[in-house]
């Protein structure tokens, strides 16, 4: 049991925290309540059936609420906040823990055609009860899914290398895929971002040119047949077939919730990577920096700052204009130095002698539109080989750079960098003041004060995550007898008092995943505290901190070592025998009040 001190008083963060623990429900503190918004197969457009998982269809599941939710958001549509747009992201398909009897070599056309239905997104009108969020039928509802026309647009629209034979133009794509986090542009619309899109690529081995293979290394595809076997049912799968499907996925996708006719946008002006996200932040002349990471051990951390100022309110006449900053900018990689002497960075999270892990960095012009400053890379080849033309420049290899946010209140970036089990390996890079532990389990904050359009920065590490008794962990300088231990660090989003709130994935400490709020700034800054955990195997998603109440996205619940439909390990939340289904929990307080407040 943790005790919890009442130094200062932090608005937005003062409840009791959960403990750790490894149940199968949601555990919110006392004087809470929690409901559920919207499950996996729920109704989303008219006309969906009930959700029965001994019988699903793809046409079924094309108009319910997709699998795996994982960003979520809920864009206003008034000013009271009581009617809005939860717009949610379904990453990836768990094939054995959506169909009893699953055989992995033998997917049947219609498992395949579920899910391809069951990833995109959803955009769900849901009206605000007390806490509760109801979901309703409206004519904003709409399903995102791998069949749906995508418009490629920015600087490497119409590229060869984004060819195929279904669209020789190099500028339609069908779907999005493996969207993991997002978020709510100024003006009214989503980014999301195309993570691990390699996984459903066949047949990368077939591919013997050099230079091809060394890029689809790159990106992790390589192999022969996919886990899915989806390119038994279209060939876009195959890359031996069509060797350019590939490059169309991998981006920065833009959706208008406010028009559910509209074609979504995937932006090359941002880079191809493994993106997490992008989240937004203005600067002071009116240009708009847009901040990702690309998730993987040794990727990079990037900026975009657009030549386009944007235009304010959210007007559809404006929401065009600003729909089209991303297409026309700068693309730059990040570059962290230390200040503390090497020596001093010994692998363990030790603090190095001036107390912090800390220094100042650099933004590398990667391309500009059709200019490119990387030698021996074309502009186009910078936006589609992002990846190699950043290894080109000195960026620095970071520890999976997960999701990153601008915080609204001191406007200082926070980046969340997941873990690293590779650091200092060898053959791999070494620990270094911005990554400083080797074989990072559990991840760590950094903070960064940005200019935000040019190319200097200064950062510190917030947060060196874990079991605050060990020695290799630090929480911002605060008493580490008083916080909760954390681990594995994935989304950040912010409450109004500016308050890091930070939902974890993976948690290797041996319990439950979960959501913890930590102030930024004042005496309590690195007080961090569990607001809640999420059921046995779930990876807790796409926080939403608003003044009333809470949610999050439950991801993938049950899903264990040896776990699948046949023998599930989860039963929530309908309990009982029922099969576990990916959902979105709204928290609120009995007595009506605001989150966190005394
Ligand atoms: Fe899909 Fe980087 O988490
Ligand atoms: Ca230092
Ligand atoms: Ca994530
Ligand atoms: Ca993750």
């Amino acid at each position: 049991p943790l005790a919890r001190p009442r130094q200062g008083n932090v608005p937005g963060t003062d409840y009791t925290p959960v403990a750790p623990n490894t149940e199968d429900r949601v555990v919110i503190p006392e004087g809470y309540e929690q409901g559920i918004v919207i499950r996996w197969g729920d109704p989303v457009l008219p006309g969906a059936p009930e959700f029965d998982f001994n019988n699903q269809t793809a046409a079924a599941q094309e108009k319910q609420f997709g699998y795996n939710n994982d960003f979520a958001e809920l864009v206003p549509l008034d000013g009271s906040g009581k009617r809005s747009l939860l717009v949610v992201n379904h990453e990836y398909t768990t094939e054995t823990h959506m169909f009893v009897g699953y055989d992995e070599n033998n997917p049947t056309e219609e498992q395949v055609r579920i899910a391809w239905a069951a990833h995109g997104l959803s955009v769900v009108y849901v009206e605000q009860q007390g806490g509760r969020l109801k979901p309703l039928p409206s004519k904003y509802n709409r399903r995102i899914t791998l069949s749906t026309p995508f418009e490629l647009r920015g600087p490497a629209a119409g590229s060869d290398y984004l060819k195929t034979s279904a669209d020789p133009t190099g500028t339609k794509v069908l779907g999005t895929q493996n969207n993991c986090a997002g978020s709510m542009t100024p003006w009214g619309t989503i980014l999301s971002g195309e993570e691990n899109f390699n996984q459903y690529f066949a047949n990368a081995d077939s591919v013997t040119e050099p230079t091809a293979k060394k890029r689809l290394a790159r990106y992790g595809l390589k192999g022969t047949a996919s886990t899915r076997k989806w390119e038994r049912f279209d060939k876009r799968w195959d890359l031996a077939k069509e060797s350019n499907e590939a490059n169309r996925f991998g981006w920065i996708v833009e959706i208008d919730p406010h028009d559910p006719n509209s074609t979504p946008v995937k932006h090359t002006g941002l880079g191809r990577f493994k993106h997490e996200t992008a989240t937004i932040k203005i600067a002071e002349d009116g240009r708009v920096v847009a901040y990702s990471g690309d998730d993987e051990r040794f990727d990079y951390i990037y900026k975009f700052v657009s030549n386009g100022k944007v235009k304010q309110g959210n007007s559809a006449h404006a929401r065009r204009h600003n729909m089209s900053l991303l297409d026309d900018g700068t693309l730059y990689v990040a570059k962290f130095s230390g200040n503390s002497p090497a020596s001093e960075i010994d692998g363990t999270g030790k603090l190095p002698s001036d107390g912090h892990f800390d220094g100042t960095g650099e933004w590398i012009p990667l391309a500009s539109g059709k200019k490119s400053f990387v030698p021996g890379y074309t502009a186009e080849e910078v936006y589609i080989f992002t990846r190699l033309a950043a290894d080109e420049v000195g960026a620095t290899k970071m520890d999976r750079p997960e999701d990153i946010e601008p915080n609204p209140v001191n406007g200082r970036i926070y980046c969340a960098l997941t873990n690293n089990s590779n650091r200092g390996s060898t053959g791999n890079a070494a620990p270094d003041e911005a990554n400083p532990r080797v074989g990072n389990k559990h991840g760590h904050i950094l903070e960064i004060d940005d200019d935000a359009v040019g190319t200097k920065l200064r950062w510190n590490l917030l947060l060196v995550c874990g079991d605050p008794n060990d020695a290799g962990t630090y929480f911002g300088g605060f008493d580490k007898s008083q916080v909760s231990p954390i681990s594995c660090p994935d989304n950040v989003a912010f409450d109004r008092h500016g308050n890091l709130w930070i939902s974890t994935d993976g948690n290797a400490l041996k319990s439950n995943d979960g959501l913890f709020s930590v102030p930024v700034d004042g005496p309590e800054r690195g007080h961090v505290k569990q607001f809640l955990t999420v059921p046995h195997g779930a990876e807790t998603c796409g926080p939403v901190i608003r003044d009333k109440f809470v949610t999050v996205c439950v991801q993938h619940p049950g899903e264990l070592d040896g776990a699948s439909a046949d023998k599930p390990a989860s039963h929530w939340p309908d309990g009982g025998n029922s099969q576990p289904r990916p959902s979105v929990v709204a928290v609120w307080r009995k007595d009506g009040g605001e989150i966190g407040a005394s």
